[in-house]
């Protein structure tokens, strides 16, 4: 069969590498695709945001099943006009991506669901926001713990983590007063600061059976030893010890299953990998946030690690026959991706710049190195296209050597401007752990 992958990232290269080693899958498209799914794959440029055009490309190329990566056209409601047209798709209806696209119905299924999180408010004006935290907070100089978030989609920009209420008080100006998020900002979410380890836990459902998929963690500040601003992820790797499977079982028991249940009752049946962001703290796993996709760059240490037939899986899913298929196999190996980035990013930074090294590094052993931000340029050279450039994923028989072989392909390539975090994984080494077992 003819399978599409929808987006341009790390992640979908991956998706894309992955389900073109299938046996069933004849040819891989990816709309639009990077220079990296060129070479794996076949990129279409496809305006993503034109539906008919979409429809038009998947009756005229037969394709079986589309995979959408991101969450804007999931939010968009990509998947119901394809469904529409009876075409296999990967992906929640734009109903279920409301759990992404609005944090204030992620809470609302939270809290009705009986799912851990962090106690919230929501406010529809900046001033009662501002009112809140003056109230609560009357003195100046206060530790203030608390989360402010923009409602809507923003790009993983839109989350304020608070120390001071100078900082809380600022936050809510730049998303609700200055709209430095748009529509995004029409309403707030006021939360309390959890404290703990963060870990992602996907799962692939077709709405009524659950496959959780191994453990990951994403390093999303800018800098080592996690300083700085917040990005779309510097790096991730699959599993994080932390994560046993007692504490993997109470994750899928208390979070994930009752939060499909959840969905089915209220008839929003959600189809496609459910991305719980979680800490880990001294009460248990509660949720940061749910995405309705696979994380990136969590997606490529996890891709590396499945032995199984990908095809195979989201098929399954899209199709609603999950409980039929045999459950996915792992290496056992973990996998370790580092991000390569753009000087200037996650702030401005310039495109167009020439990438030197990708051969070498795909040399190296066990590695796989998968683009984001990459473009070919008028005379086929690759080319700088985003902020995140490269994922240079490795298999290692242990997360240290996962990661030398990761950074050894990372040495191999340079382009001006060219950097990542130089700690990647290192947090699997901390042993103190933050779970009470009860
Ligand atoms: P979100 O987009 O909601 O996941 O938020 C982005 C990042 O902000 C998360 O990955 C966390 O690092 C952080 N964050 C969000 N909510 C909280 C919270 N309640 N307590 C502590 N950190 C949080
Ligand atoms: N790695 C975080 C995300 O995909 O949202």
């Amino acid at each position: 069969m003819n399978v599409l992958v929808v987006g341009s990232g790390g992640r979908e290269h991956a998706l894309a590498w992955k389900l073109a080693q299938s046996s069933q899958v004849r040819r891989t498209f990816v709309a639009p695709g990077n220079a990296g799914t060129a070479e794996d794959a076949e990129n279409i440029p496809l305006q993503v945001s034109d539906t008919a055009a979409v429809v038009k490309f998947i009756k005229q190329e037969q394709i079986g099943l589309t995979v959408i990566g991101p969450e804007a056209p999931l939010v968009a409601g990509l998947v119901d006009a394809l469904r529409e047209e009876q075409l296999a798709v990967f992906g929640p209806s734009q109903s279920a991506a409301q759990l992404e696209g609005s944090k204030v119905f992620c809470k609302q299924v939270l809290h009705s669901a009986d799912v851990p999180t962090a106690d919230y408010r929501v406010f529809d004006d900046p001033e009662s926001a501002t009112r809140h935290i003056l109230d609560r907070y009357p003195q100046a100089d206060e530790s203030v713990p608390l989360v402010v978030k923009a409602d809507g989609l923003a790009a993983g920009k839109g989350v304020v983590v608070c120390g001071t209420r100078d900082e809380a008080l600022n936050a809510i100006d730049r998303i609700a007063r200055a709209r430095e998020f748009g529509a995004a900002g029409d309403r707030l979410v006021i939360e309390e600061r959890l404290d703990g380890e963060e870990v992602s836990v996907l799962a692939v459902t077709d709405g009524r059976t659950l496959v959780t998929l191994p453990p990951a963690q994403d390093h999303k500040p800018a800098y080592d030893g996690d300083r700085g601003p917040n990005t779309g992820g510097m790096g991730a790797y699959s599993p994080p010890p932390r994560v046993d499977s007692d504490l993997l079982s109470q994750i899928e028991e208390q979070i994930l299953v009752p939060t499909i249940h959840h969905m089915k009752r209220s008839r929003k049946p959600f189809q496609g990998v459910l991305y719980a962001g979680l800490m880990v703290t001294h009460q248990g796993p509660k949720v940061l946030e749910f995405n309705v996709r696979f994380g990136d760059p969590e997606c490529q240490p996890l891709l590396m690690r499945l032995q199984s037939d990908l095809l195979d899986l989201l098929l399954a899913t899209a199709e609603g026959r999950l409980d039929s298929i045999a459950a996915p196999k792992w290496d056992k190996r973990p996998a370790v991706c580092v991000v390569m980035a753009s000087e200037g990013y996650p702030g401005n930074y310039e495109k167009g710049k020439t990438i030197r090294g990708l051969r070498e590094a795909a040399e190296v052993d066990d590695v796989k190195v998968f683009h984001a931000g990459t473009a070919l340029s008028s005379t086929d050279q690759v080319v700088t296209n985003g902020g995140r450039v490269l994922g240079i994923t490795a298999l290692g028989n242990t997360i240290s050597a996962a990661k030398l072989q990761a950074y050894t392909a990372v040495k191999c390539i340079r382009w001006n401007g060219a950097w990542c975090r130089k700690d990647i994984s290192d947090r699997s080494r901390i042993t103190t752990t933050n779970r009470s077992v009860s």
